[in-house]
């Protein structure tokens, strides 16, 4: 989806710090991304969708290979359509801001966004994996942007990204808190947490 009025939230001084954060290592991390007024509405969606039952056990691999695996990744999805909702239609604005920006200064060629809705019940995980299919490279940039408020670090829940050095840092999926990272470089999970963990996920994609 692309929007042609710039969003109403995402400064370009916001934008571009993203932008030279990917220049300069590959990854960014953005708190407050948004506002937390819309934050508490996209998290009450997600929950209102998941009681509703649209939201569904998340599956691994592409095609015929594609099946659910609660051993590799406990979450339960649902991808955004634009027109859905207020509240989603913001965030795709949003992000649709920071792709612009981002193809304007690295020319990454970013074409479209596709996410989804993410709900890990407690106990719930994602093993280490990259964002990237062996046979479809079009995912350039993952977007994760998490709605849980008061969250204790002793709730775990933690993404955790493998840094090209070996190193690995561990970030609590805090409401407003928006991390970009190339999908072919940075392997990563999602620890398991004691409490519900709400995110939208996405990709950028290139075209195919
Ligand atoms: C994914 C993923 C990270 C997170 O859905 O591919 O890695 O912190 N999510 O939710
Ligand atoms: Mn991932």
């Amino acid at each position: 989806m692309h929007f042609d009025a710039p969003s109403p939230f995402v400064q370009g001084p916001l934008l571009q710090s993203i932008v030279d954060d990917l220049a300069e290592k590959g990854w960014s991390q953005q708190d407050a991304f948004l506002p937390d007024a819309l934050i508490a509405q996209l998290a009450t969606e997600c929950r209102a969708r998941d009681a509703a039952g649209k939201l569904a056990s998340a599956a691994i691999g592409r095609g015929e290979g594609q099946a659910v695996r609660e051993g590799i990744r406990g979450d339960r999805i649902q991808w955004l359509e634009p027109g859905q909702s207020e509240a989603c239609d913001l965030y795709l604005g949003a992000l649709d801001a920071l792709r612009q920006q981002i193809n304007r200064s690295l020319y990454l060629g970013l074409e479209d966004f596709e996410g989804h809705f993410a709900l890990y019940p407690p106990g719930a995980f994602y093993q280490k994996h990259l964002d990237r299919f062996r046979d479809d490279d079009r995912r350039a940039l993952s977007a994760v942007f998490y709605l849980n408020r008061d969250w204790p670090v002793a709730q775990g829940g933690e993404l955790r990204m493998y840094l090209s050095d070996e190193r690995t840092l561990d970030l609590s999926p805090l409401a407003g808190r928006l991390v970009v990272f190339l999908s072919g470089e940075f392997p990563h999970e999602v620890l398991p947490a004691s409490h519900e963990r709400l995110s939208l996920t996405g990709w950028f994609r290139r075209r195919g």
